[in-house]
């Protein structure tokens, strides 16, 4: 355990409108006690930043952006920059699977997000993983490296303390078919082995490193008890209030 809160974030990607999202929040509160040992977070879609915004306790529950774009400002039609993003968000995610594949976003895009992020007092969430084929070619760590070499470019290691990094393997996320405590610690331990080659061996220790994909109320005991995870990104099961603050109470439980 390499900090003193387990991070637990809802991705709730491009589901619920403005109204749901402000509806859902209310439920929620009433269920989430404040811990001191866990920070959650949500990832609505953007739409409803600025009315969660509002409405959040930011002591009880933070707010991510689930994407944007890296310039702060300029003619990018369409694109919502980090720097708008200020005020409204504590986090952001960066990288994706769904970002990479379905948009086809670079190492080179994620590296200038990780950036952007951080330049506007936003802490990113790296998300790496491997695709199945990519597994199956006994290729997940090359693929880890890669993905955290692209990623980190460029940020210091004062800068790395404000990084959050997820494991998504691209093949658990959304198919119910969750990685195994072995998998997941083997990948994580390639993370922090990374971490350690490029920021010394105190920044692997401390850096923070989450797990994601087809994570539900009842298999997330399984993933907290693991020394080397930090914290749970959460899809599908925090779409139900019930199921994410259950998540919550067992990683208040899990690293007490
Ligand atoms: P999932 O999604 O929990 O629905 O698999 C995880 C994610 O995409 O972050």
């Amino acid at each position: 355990m390499a900090r003193e809160k387990t991070l637990i974030i809802g991705n709730w990607k491009m589901n619920l409108n403005v109204h749901d999202a402000s509806l859902y929040l209310n439920r929620l509160d009433k269920l989430v006690k404040i811990h001191r040992n866990v920070e959650v977070v949500i990832a609505p879609t953007m739409l409803a930043l600025q009315t969660l915004s509002l409405q959040v306790n930011l002591r009880q529950i933070k707010l991510a952006a689930q994407n944007f774009y890296w310039r702060d400002h300029g003619a990018y039609t369409g694109e919502v920059s980090a720097n708008q993003l200020r005020g409204l968000v504590q986090y952001d995610l960066v990288g994706h699977s769904e970002r990479r594949h379905v948009f086809n976003e670079s190492d080179k895009d994620t590296r200038a997000k990780v950036q952007a992020a951080i330049r506007n007092g936003i802490r990113p969430i790296l998300c790496v993983g491997e695709t199945a084929g990519e597994r199956a070619g006994n290729e997940t760590k090359d693929v880890l490296y890669d993905q955290l070499i692209g990623g980190l470019a460029n940020i210091t290691s004062e800068e790395l303390d404000q990084v959050v990094i997820a494991y998504e393997p691209v093949w658990a996320i959304g198919t119910g078919q969750n990685a195994v405590p072995a998998d997941v610690t083997y990948a994580i331990r390639s993370i922090r082995e990374q971490i350690r080659h490029l920021y010394g061996a105190k920044a692997a220790e401390t850096a923070q490193v989450l797990y994601g994909g087809s994570v539900t109320a009842d298999s997330a005991s399984g993933y907290l008890s693991l020394p080397d995870v930090d914290g749970l990104l959460i899809g599908g099961a925090s779409l139900d209030e019930h199921a994410f603050s259950n998540i919550i109470e067992k990683a208040h439980v899990a690293k007490k």
